[in-house]
C-alpha cells in the first residue's frame, strides 16, 4: 500500500493537476502560436547590403487555432549571431510591444553602422496573450551609407580591369561592393561572383547609381588574389567602375582594396556589346587566367579616371536579374543551305546558349525574332532599329560554350548562321532572364481559355521586368513606359513577389521628377515627353497607392507624399476650369478611339482622389479637406463637359469612356443605370461581346462590369476567343500578349510581348477567384472573399502568399451546390461572401461540421466564424483566421 499522508482524495486531485499541467504544456508545444516565419527585413530574406537606416520587419504567423491575432511581439536585433542566440537585442530589443502590427515594423534600436551586420529575431504573442516561441534568426546587412565610406574612383580605359594584392593571413570576412555602369562582371581568383547578370539596374544615372554587395569571403585566400571585372555599356552607354572591398583577416588587419588607376586594362574578347543589337564576342582574344594571380599583365594599360555617373549612389534592394530557366528548342528547321532556325517554343527574354566544335575564326551568329515567315526563315520586321544578334568567334579549342555578357532579347525563334558543320537540337539552349522575382500567386480555373491567358500574363509580366517594368524586350524600346507600368502592377504584385521592386521604381519615378512636379512618359526618361501624358503619369500615385494596398507601405506614401503634391499641383497648373485636356496617347491601342482630353481628365480626377485619400491615411486633414472639394469640382467639370445628361452618355461612347467614369465613381446617381446599359449594350449588340479599349480602358473595364452587377459580361469578355480579345491571341498561337488586340506580323508597332493587355490578371484573381481587400484596408488585414461564381465556370482555385501570410480561395459549383475553401492567415480577418445560385430561395450553409446559416439566419458555435448576414442575394459571413470549408446547398423545404 502507497504510504502518503495525503488523502487518497487529495492525491487524486493533485494527479489530475498534473495530468492537466502536463497536458497544457504539451499542448503549448504542439499547438497555440507558431513561431513567426517567412522574416523579411525591406520585403527581403536576409538582406545583404541596404542602405536604409531605418529597416521595416514583416514576418508570417501561424497558429494552431482559428480566430486569431498578434497581440504584441518582441523583436530582438544583435550584432552577433551569439548574443542573438543568448536573446540579447544589443542593437534593438523592442521589448514585450502591444501591437498587432506584424509587417511593416520600424526599426527603432542604436544607430546602424555602415557594412553592419546584424540577427534577428522575433516572437509574438496572440490574442490570448500566448508567446509562440521565438522565430529562426535571421539577418540583414547594411550597405555603405554614405558616399564619404566609398574611397575608390570610377575607373575605365577598356572592357577589362584586373588589380592584383596580397593578403597576410586567412580572411574572416570580405564584402565586395560593386557600382559597374553600364554592366559589370566581377571575378576574383579566376571565379565569377555571384548570379546577377545585367546589373546593376538602369536609373536616372544623373541622380542615382546603384551599387552591389557581395559576400566574396570564400572567394579569397591568404597570400596573393586577383580581382577582374568586365564592363558593358548597358544603359550607360559608356563603361565604369566602382569598386571597393573590405577584407578582414583572422589576426584582426582590416585591409581595403578599391578602384584607382593602380588597376590595368585592357579590351577583352567583347568586341562590341549593346542591349538592343547584341554582343560579338572574338573567343581568340581571351586571355586565360586575366581574373586570376600569376597572369602576366605587362602588355596591360593603366586604367584610367573616367566620368562615372554624377548621381548618389544606393544599394540596390530588390531581386536582381538573374538566368532564371532553360529552355530546350522544340525544333530546328534548315530553311535555307547553312541557315537553322530554333524554335524555343515560347516567346521568352534573354539570350541562347550556343555549343560548338570548329576551326579557330569559324563565326557564328545568331538573330532573334519573334516570328517566322511561312518558309521557315525570322520575321524580324516588328522588332524595328535593334540589331538583336550575337556573334561568336571560335577560338577553336574544343567544345566552346558561349553566354552573351551584356545584351539580352526578347525572342522564341533563333537563326544559326556560319556555325561549322551541321548544328544539332542540342547546340541551342534558351536562357531566360529578368528580374527574379518569386512568384507568390496561382490562379486555375475549370475554362481551359482562362489558364492559357494566365500563362500569357505571366510570361509577359516576368519577361517585362529587367531591373524597371519595360514595355517589350525585343525591339528598340524596353523602357520603363509609365502607362504599361501602372496598368499591370496590380496583376504583377498578386503573381509575384513585387515590393522591392516598385520600391524602387517608384524611387526612379522619384528622380525623374521636374522641379515644376510633372514626371515623364517613360521612367528612367529616354523615351516619350515631359510632362507625362496624365494617363501614364498616374503611374507616380497609383503604384504608390497599389503599394500602400497591397503590403500596406506607409512609408512610401509618407517619402512621397510631397512629390505626389506637387504631381497633382503640377496637373492642377495645367487644368482649365478644372478640366485637364492634354494628351498624347490616351486609351492607347485601342480599336475605338476615345477622346484623349477625356482620359486624361478622368485621371486628373483619380490622382486627385488618391492624394485625398493618401492625405488622410497621413493624417494630413487640411490637404485632404483641400483635395476632396478639388475632386468634387474636378467631378462636377469633369460631368459638365463629357456627359450628355439626355442620353446618358459619355464623351462618344465608346467603352473606355463609361467604363472609366463608372470604375472611378464618376458618374452621378441618377445616370449610373443609363450609363451602364450603354457600357453592356455596346459590347453585347455593337461588338458582340468583345473588347473595343485600349490598354487603358480594359484594366478598368472589367471590374466596372463587376461593380454594375454583370461579372457575367466581364467572364465572357475574358473566355471570348475570336478578335479582339486576349483567347485570340492563345487561338492565334501567342505564348505571351501582344501589343495590339490584331495580329500584326509586318515592319509597324507590333510587339508581340507587351505586358499591358495582362492587367486583367487582377481581375482574375479579384473576381473570379474572390480575393480582395476589405474596405479601406490595406495589406490583407481585413480581406473580402467575394468569388463571382459565373455562367459555365465550374470552380477556380485562387492562391495569393500575401505579405501577411497565404490568402486562398477555391470554390466550385454544381447544379444546387457551391462549395468554398478559404484560408485567411493569422492576423487577418474576412467577409467571405458565400453567393447563392438566382434561382435558390433558401439555403443550409455548412461549414466542416456545423451548420453555420440556416433558414434565413446565422447559425452560432462553428469556431472562427463571427457571425453572418444575408445582403443581397448572398449570405457574408464574418470570420478569424484559419482555413474554413463552407457548403452551400438548397435548403430542403
Ligand atoms: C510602347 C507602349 C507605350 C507607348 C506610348 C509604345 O511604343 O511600346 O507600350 O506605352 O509607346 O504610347
Amino acid at each position: 500500500m502507497c504510504k502518503s499522508n495525503q488523502t487518497p482524495k487529495a492525491v487524486l486531485v493533485a494527479a489530475i493537476l498534473l495530468a492537466s499541467t502536463v497536458t497544457a504544456t504539451f499542448a503549448s508545444a504542439q499547438n497555440g502560436p507558431a513561431a513567426p516565419a517567412n522574416l523579411r527585413c525591406e520585403y527581403l530574406t536576409n538582406p545583404l547590403g541596404i542602405d536604409v537606416t531605418h529597416p521595416r520587419f514583416a514576418w508570417v504567423l501561424e497558429h494552431s487555432e482559428r480566430g486569431q491575432k498578434q497581440s504584441a511581439y518582441q523583436i530582438l536585433v544583435a550584432t552577433s549571431a551569439e548574443k542573438l542566440g543568448r536573446d540579447e537585442g544589443d542593437a534593438w530589443d523592442s521589448a514585450k510591444a502591444a501591437s498587432d502590427d506584424s509587417t511593416q515594423v520600424v526599426y527603432a534600436g542604436k544607430a546602424l553602422a555602415s557594412g553592419g551586420r546584424y540577427y534577428w529575431k522575433v516572437r509574438a504573442w496572440d490574442k490570448d496573450d500566448h508567446a509562440s516561441a521565438y522565430s529562426q534568426p535571421a539577418w540583414f546587412e547594411m550597405g555603405l551609407l554614405s558616399r564619404d565610406d566609398w574611397k575608390g574612383q570610377w575607373i575605365g580605359g577598356a572592357n577589362q580591369l584586373r588589380t592584383q594584392f596580397k593578403l597576410a593571413g586567412g580572411v574572416t570576412r570580405a564584402r565586395a561592393y560593386i557600382a559597374g555602369v553600364g554592366y559589370y562582371e566581377l571575378r576574383i581568383n579566376g571565379a565569377r561572383v555571384g548570379s546577377n547578370v545585367l546589373d546593376p539596374a538602369w536609373t536616372t544615372y544623373d541622380k542615382r547609381a546603384l551599387y552591389a554587395t557581395y559576400d566574396v569571403t570564400l572567394y579569397l585566400r591568404n597570400g596573393a588574389n586577383a580581382l577582374g571585372v568586365m564592363l558593358g555599356q548597358g544603359w550607360f552607354a559608356s563603361r565604369a567602375l566602382l569598386f571597393q572591398m573590405d577584407v578582414e583577416l583572422a589576426n584582426g588587419t582590416h585591409v581595403q582594396v578599391s578602384s584607382d588607376t593602380s588597376w590595368k586594362a585592357k579590351n577583352g574578347p567583347i568586341l562590341s556589346d549593346s542591349v538592343y543589337d547584341g554582343e560579338v564576342y572574338d573567343a581568340r582574344l581571351e586571355t586565360p587566367g586575366w581574373d586570376n594571380i600569376d597572369f602576366d599583365d605587362s602588355a596591360w594599360g593603366a586604367a584610367q579616371t573616367v566620368p562615372g555617373p554624377t548621381g548618389v549612389l544606393s544599394a540596390e534592394m530588390m531581386p536582381p536579374i538573374r538566368n532564371v530557366d532553360t529552355l530546350v528548342p522544340i525544333s530546328m528547321r534548315s530553311p535555307r543551305p547553312g541557315v537553322y532556325v530554333y524554335d524555343l517554343g515560347q516567346n521568352m527574354s534573354g539570350w541562347a546558349e550556343l555549343r560548338v566544335r570548329g576551326p579557330r575564326g569559324a563565326a557564328v551568329k545568331m538573330r532573334f525574332a519573334e516570328l517566322v515567315y511561312d518558309d521557315g526563315m525570322i520575321n524580324r520586321d516588328n522588332i524595328q532599329g535593334a540589331q538583336s544578334s550575337d556573334t561568336y568567334i571560335l577560338s577553336g579549342e574544343g567544345e566552346e560554350i558561349y553566354n552573351p555578357h551584356f545584351t539580352y532579347h526578347g525572342f522564341r525563334y533563333v537563326e544559326v548562321t556560319g556555325y561549322p558543320g551541321t548544328p544539332s537540337l542540342d547546340s541551342i539552349r534558351g536562357r531566360v532572364a529578368h528580374t527574379a522575382v518569386e512568384s507568390i500567386g496561382s490562379f486555375v480555373a475549370s475554362k481551359q481559355i482562362l489558364n492559357q491567358i494566365q500563362r500569357l500574363i505571366r510570361w509577359s509580366q516576368l519577361t517585362n521586368l529587367f531591373g524597371i517594368p519595360t514595355d517589350c524586350d525585343q525591339r528598340d524600346e524596353r523602357q520603363g513606359w509609365m502607362g504599361d507600368a501602372h496598368v499591370t502592377a496590380e496583376e504583377a504584385m498578386m503573381n509575384f513577389d513585387m515590393p522591392a521592386f516598385y520600391t524602387n521604381f517608384v524611387r526612379d519615378i522619384h528622380d525623374a521628377q521636374g522641379t515644376d512636379g510633372s514626371v515623364t512618359d517613360t521612367v528612367p526618361h529616354r523615351y516619350g515627353s515631359r510632362p507625362a501624358d496624365p494617363a501614364w503619369g498616374t503611374a507616380y500615385p497609383l503604384i504608390c497607392w497599389y503599394l500602400w494596398q497591397q503590403y500596406g507601405d506607409r512609408r512610401i506614401l509618407e517619402e512621397n507624399y510631397e512629390g505626389l503634391k506637387k504631381y497633382v499641383e503640377f496637373l492642377r497648373s495645367r487644368a482649365q476650369d478644372n478640366v485637364l485636356r492634354y494628351s498624347y496617347y490616351g486609351d492607347w491601342v485601342a480599336i475605338e478611339h476615345t477622346p484623349g482630353e477625356f482620359v486624361s481628365d478622368a485621371y486628373y480626377y483619380y490622382d486627385v482622389e488618391i492624394l485625398k485619400s493618401i492625405a488622410d491615411i497621413l493624417g494630413q486633414s487640411a490637404d485632404a479637406w483641400t483635395y476632396a472639394q478639388l475632386a468634387d469640382q474636378i467631378r462636377d467639370s469633369f460631368n459638365r463637359t463629357f456627359l450628355n445628361v439626355r442620353t446618358g452618355e459619355y464623351a462618344n461612347g465608346t467603352q473606355t469612356a463609361h467604363a472609366l467614369a463608372l470604375f472611378l465613381g464618376l458618374v452621378p446617381d441618377d445616370h449610373r443605370g443609363a450609363v451602364a446599359g450603354h457600357l453592356t449594350n455596346d459590347i453585347v449588340y455593337t461588338h458582340d461581346t468583345h473588347v473595343t479599349t485600349g490598354f487603358i480602358g480594359v484594366k478598368y473595364l472589367m471590374p466596372a462590369l463587376t461593380q454594375i452587377g454583370r461579372a457575367d459580361l466581364a467572364y465572357e469578355l475574358a473566355t471570348q476567343t475570336t478578335y479582339p480579345s486576349w483567347g485570340y491571341m492563345v487561338e492565334s498561337g501567342a505564348t505571351t500578349l501582344w501589343e495590339l488586340w490584331q495580329n500584326k506580323v509586318g515592319p509597324s508597332m507590333n510587339s508581340h510581348d507587351h505586358a499591358m493587355f495582362g492587367s486583367v490578371g487582377a481581375w482574375f484573381y479579384n473576381a473570379l477567384g474572390g480575393i480582395n481587400l476589405g474596405t479601406d484596408s490595406a495589406g490583407y488585414r481585413h480581406i473580402r472573399i467575394e468569388p463571382q461564381v459565373v455562367e459555365d465556370l465550374r470552380w477556380v482555385s485562387a492562391t495569393i502568399e500575401t505579405i501577411r501570410g497565404t490568402v486562398s480561395s477555391s470554390w466550385t459549383h454544381s447544379p444546387g451546390e457551391i462549395t468554398m475553401d478559404v484560408v485567411i492567415p493569422v492576423n487577418s480577418d474576412a467577409e467571405v461572401v458565400a453567393p447563392k445560385e438566382e434561382a435558390m430561395a433558401a439555403v443550409t450553409v455548412r461549414e466542416g461540421d456545423h451548420v453555420v446559416w440556416q433558414k434565413g439566419h446565422f447559425v452560432p458555435g462553428d469556431p472562427g466564424v463571427t457571425g453572418a448576414s444575408a445582403v443581397r442575394n448572398d449570405i457574408v459571413f464574418e470570420v478569424g483566421s484559419g482555413h474554413y470549408s463552407f457548403v452551400l446547398t438548397e435548403e430542403s423545404r
